[in-house]
């Protein structure tokens, strides 16, 4: 097994070191006197796990504080007198910056058992949160049943060729279950090309996806394959696929049904091999009985049904996610916040979240930036409001899902035009997009 390493700040010298913690087999120790070494050692050289054995009472509790804030990526075990948990100051420190601590005399085997486990969590964070992976699973994070039911679905289309059509609702994941079924596809080592259809103006979107032949019209100085064409070898993921314009729709059922494309202006078909999975936060069913999305095309693409569950349907995996959440972006930001305080926690389980994945990243990242202590408070999340108004108030509630129902519904019917939607609703601009935001709707 390899030697794992660790750092030590002892004001006592390497051989008091030893006498106190005992033997520690498997650790690869460097003994440290001072904060301010041990600072300097820090800013060269990587360390999982740190042990502070006499430095919470020598140095200040600012001086602590301030050395523990800055190397909050080390897993810090501390040995303390049990006399100094009387103050305040100590007890903050033990609280706020160490992940486990001891008092003397110490218990070898305990405290070679602790830096172990230390050591176990320091891996784990260490781990990439990229969506890279090998899989594409270690970027859906959870480990709720609908998490869990929704990889195991993943696994089971993904090595098909047939179209996906993957409903879930706004910011639940549905581009990151995309990208899953890709990579753990036999076309994993093509590309993944996504698109947003609702994003695309609508002059624009035959020749996106189809592109176009040189002179084919005015400014096609020259040929520009589409879209589709680029994700030969991998797949196309159509977001949004209920924005698509009806004639597109017969160009793109075309192409699912003879796997060929034409190019804007061209005489001659091409043969595209790319699979289709396509997503959509609307019903496509009822988009289908108003007229609005072709019948046809919806069996075609709803060969292999996929639903992302929302937030609030797995809320056991809040904890975990919130946790994702905060190291992305705290590694992004160097932020002084630690993490969530239990009362924060607790606000963001009973939050129903309408806004998904998403609402919950953004609520974080919001909460990082404006947090005053080193904990994120309820009131930094800003979602007790929200929360009286989700739980015990049931007309409360339907208002607030009537009013997001309602932007939602206008947003798409203008073309996710803000200026008409608002228009639509009978509010301002300025109204409408405080209320995109509020209800964290992407336009
Ligand atoms: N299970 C999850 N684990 C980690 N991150 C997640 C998870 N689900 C969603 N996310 C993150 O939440 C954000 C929204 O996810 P995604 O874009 O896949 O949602 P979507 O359903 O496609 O949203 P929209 O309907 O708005 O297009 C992304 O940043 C994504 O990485
Ligand atoms: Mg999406």
């Amino acid at each position: 097994m390899a030697v794992k390493r660790l750092i030590c700040i002892s004001t006592k010298g390497a051989s008091a070191v030893r006498e106190t913690c005992g033997p520690l087999s498997g650790w690869d120790v460097c003994v440290i006197s001072s904060l301010h070494e041990a600072n300097r050692v820090l800013q060269t050289q990587r360390y999982l796990v740190g042990l502070l054995l006499d430095c919470i009472d020598t140095a200040t509790a600012a001086e602590s504080d301030q050395f523990l804030r800055r190397h909050c990526n080390v897993q810090w075990v501390g040995v303390i007198e049990r006399s100094e948990l009387d103050a305040r100051e100590s007890r903050a420190l033990v609280v706020d910056h160490l992940c486990d601590f001891h008092t003397l005399p110490l218990d070898h085997a305990r405290l070679h058992h602790t830096l172990g486990h230390a050591h176990g969590w320091a891996m784990l964070r260490e781990r990439p949160l990229d969506q890279s992976s090998a899989s594409g699973f270690q970027s859906i994070q959870g480990d709720s049943a609908a998490i869990n039911a929704l990889r195991a679905q993943i696994r089971k289309v993904a090595p098909v060729n047939a179209p996906v059509l993957i409903w879930g609702e706004s910011g639940s994941g549905k581009e990151l279950a995309a990208h899953a079924i890709h990579t753990n596809s036999l076309r994993a080592g093509g590309p993944f090309v996504p698109i947003n259809c609702g994003a695309l103006p609508s002059g624009l979107i035959q020749s996106e996806l189809f592109g176009y032949e040189r002179g084919s019209f005015t400014g096609a100085a020259k040929e520009k394959a589409g879209l589709i064409e680029s994700a030969a070898g991998g797949t196309i993921f159509l977001d949004e696929i209920g924005d698509l314009p009806k004639d597109i729709q017969s160009n793109l059922l075309r192409f699912l049904q003879e796997r060929t494309i034409t190019r804007i202006g061209a005489t001659r078909e091409i043969a595209v091999d790319a699979r289709v999975i396509a997503a959509s936060h609307v019903n496509l069913k009822s988009a289908v009985a108003q007229g609005q999305f072709r019948e046809d095309l919806y069996y075609r693409l709803n060969v292999l049904p996929i639903e992302v569950p929302p937030l609030r349907e797995r809320k056991a995996d809040l904890p975990l996610l919130a946790e994702h959440v905060f190291r992305t972006y705290s590694a992004e930001k160097g932020a002084h916040v630690k993490g969530f305080s239990s009362k924060a926690m607790r606000a963001m389980e009973q939050h129903d979240w309408p806004g998904n994945v998403r609402e919950l990243i953004n609520c974080i990242r919001r909460a990082m930036v404006l947090a005053d202590g080193r904990l994120i408070t309820p009131a930094d999340l800003n979602l007790a409001g929200e929360t009286s108004v989700f739980h015990g108030d049931a007309l409360g509630e339907s208002r607030v899902r009537a009013e997001r129902d309602a932007i939602c519904v206008s947003l798409a019917n203008a073309g996710k035009n803000v200026t008409h939607a608002a228009k639509h609703l009978g509010v301002s601009r300025m109204t409408l997009y405080r209320l995109i935001a509020k209800y964290n709707i992407s336009v």
